[in-house]
């Protein structure tokens, strides 16, 4: 029954090709003959959702926004045969994917090995919601916007600065920091999303002899900057992981936020000024 419902949700928001008589099978990642006895195919049952691959070009370019580096840990949550984790690991950074479905583990396990990366792409057996991923530097799913949402409170809690991006699905009113369309070679599922978990910041701030107030919806800010006994309201107030940035009586300030610390510069009339704050609310 459950597993109806998954379908047929999967089914309504076009993450499966229709009827189970259209499922096609899918090259997996390269040397499928690696595991000659199993071939999945596009469609198939998953616990939470179905299998379907992300295409390689919408791989290579979320790997690209998300700016991995070789000091990222990479998670996949729910990695299917395991394409975006050996991407990842052919680039040098350590992956690791979570896939519920044994078969498609022990065939991301043995691509990795064929493709030579099987010292830094691991793979688990699990379930995305039972498997500890917060110490993932970078997060990359293909999920349902309902699972997106449960796993929404895990990943905002998790390091500011933590990339996520989903292939076609959102955060419900989390709105992305960057949006990326694949045109060319993409055929399904060619949109991606990019977030960067924010620092908390909402609260009252002590900056030099004035007080700055902010409240935050996700990594958008905003309150007011009371100086030399004027308030003055803060525009285009925005974090990024651990950077802020705002505007306030004409003064651009930019700063990097460390706990209940924050300091950066503020830049008004060609002149630049250094600024630190600390929280004073405790
Ligand atoms: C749409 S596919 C995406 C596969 C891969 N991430 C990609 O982008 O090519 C979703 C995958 O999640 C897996 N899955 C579904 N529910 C899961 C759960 N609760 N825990 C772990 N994996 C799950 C499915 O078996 C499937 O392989």
């Amino acid at each position: 029954m459950k597993t109806l419902r998954i379908l047929a949700a999967a089914c309504a928001i076009g993450l499966l090709p229709l009827a189970a008589g259209q499922a096609q099978p899918v090259q997996a990642t390269k040397n499928p003959s690696a595991v000659p006895d199993y071939v999945p195919r596009s469609g198939q049952p998953g616990k939470d959702v179905v299998w379907v691959p992300t295409q390689q070009v919408l791989v290579d370019r979320m790997l690209d926004i998300a700016g991995v580096t070789k000091d990222d840990y990479l998670i996949d949550l729910g990695s299917g045969d395991g394409r975006t984790v050996i991407t990842a690991a052919k680039r040098g950074v350590r992956a690791l994917g979570i896939e519920y479905n044994p078969d498609l583990v022990t065939l991301s396990r043995r691509a990795a090995e064929s493709e030579g990366v099987g010292d830094k792409a691991r793979f688990v057996q699990g379930d995305i919601f039972e498997t500890n991923f917060t110490e993932a530097t970078v997060l990359t799913l293909f999920l349902l916007p309902d699972l997106n949402l449960r796993l929404r409170p895990t990943i905002l809690g998790m390091k500011p600065g933590t990339r996520v991006v989903s292939n076609t699905f959102t955060m419900d009113d989390w709105e992305p920091d960057e949006t990326i369309v694949v045109a060319d070679n993409c055929s399904t599922y060619c949109r991606a999303y990019h977030w960067v978990v924010p620092a908390k910041v909402s609260g009252t701030w002590r900056l030099g002899d004035g007080e700055l107030k902010l409240s935050q919806n996700f990594q958008m800010l905003a309150g007011t900057l009371m100086r030399e006994g004027k308030a003055q309201s803060i525009t285009e107030a925005k974090m990024k992981g651990n950077e802020i940035s705002f505007l306030a009586g004409g003064q651009r300030y930019t700063g990097r936020v460390e706990n209940d610390r924050m300091s950066g510069r503020n830049e008004a009339a060609g002149a630049s000024r250094e600024w630190q704050a600390t929280r004073s609310d405790g």
